[in-house]
């Protein structure tokens, strides 16, 4: 597959041994080669990337056994080598990480990654070819004192400072509102479309102030937050989601399964 139209990513965070991530990635690649043999719907195979983004210790044992699903990293260092303790360097995941996770929510909160850092990170993923996923979202207070579009303009344009266009095309974007991850409150369908589309409009303003030239590729826009096999469909379904990041239902079979089923359907129609 060279541009997927859709992607679903599982988000493990610091969940699963390096046995239990084989072990999941062989019983749903198990799952989706039995689907795909028995589906007659082969042509929206091809358009869904499925992804893992698992901790760091199963990466290369993932990477191994995987032939239906792609493998990203949750972070990754700036840097390439030398006295930075417990960081990981892109020489490191180079051949075995195809995605990289930079700027969740969870590393801006909890580990003070400021948007200097982050847009230092996208620049050393795209120099060693990985392809970056950069999470934006609002908290509840920055949505409630409707705030939420000057916050992901302001972290789009910080953490994409200096990237040319070909670069920028490379990216792809999580709108991830931070209220929605974790607490099972997702965004409605309604409310996430309309920020996948302000993103979207401010990507494409970006894009034409280089000098655009090629309006075909625009990076994908995934949305995270409480994504579920439930509510799955819906989202997906919206003109601007191209695909979903997901944290807790990832980390059960059955349920991250059926959301991959749920955007093949999508993708059908
Ligand atoms: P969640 O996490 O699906 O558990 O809300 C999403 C994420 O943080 O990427």
């Amino acid at each position: 597959m060279t541009t997927p139209s859709y992607i679903i990513a599982g988000n493990w965070k610091m969940n699963k041994t390096p046995q239990e991530s084989i072990d999941f990635i062989s019983a749903l690649q198990e799952k989706l080669i039995l689907n795909h043999k028995t589906s007659k719907d082969s042509a929206s195979f091809n358009t869904v990337e499925v992804l893992i983004i698992s901790p760091f210790t199963s990466l290369y044992p993932v990477k191994s056994i995987s032939s239906q699903v792609k493998i990203g990293a949750q972070n990754l260092f700036y840097e390439e080598k030398g006295a930075y303790t417990g960081e990981i360097s892109p020489l490191m995941l180079k051949g075995i990480a195809d995605y990289v996770l930079i700027g969740h929510s969870e590393r801006r909160q909890i580990f003070k990654e400021d948007d200097i850092s982050i847009n230092k990170k996208i620049k050393t993923a795209l120099k060693h070819e990985f392809n970056p996923i950069l999470c934006v979202g609002e908290t509840l207070e920055e949505r409630e004192s409707g705030n939420t579009f000057s916050k992901i303009e302001n972290q789009l344009t910080a953490d994409l400072d200096g990237l040319t266009v070909q670069e920028i095309q490379k990216l792809v974007i999580a709108y991830e509102p931070i209220w929605a991850i974790g607490t099972g409150k997702n965004a409605t369908p309604d409310q996430a479309q309309e920020v996948h589309e302000f993103i979207g409009n401010f990507l494409i303003e970006k894009l034409n102030s280089k000098n655009f030239s090629d309006n075909s590729k625009t990076p994908l826009i995934l949305y995270g937050g409480s994504v579920t096999p439930q509510n799955s469909f819906d989202l997906l379904s919206k003109k601007n989601i191209k695909g979903v990041l997901v944290g807790g239902s990832s980390l059960k079979i059955d349920d991250f399964f059926d959301i991959i089923m749920n955007c093949y359907k999508v993708a059908m129609d």
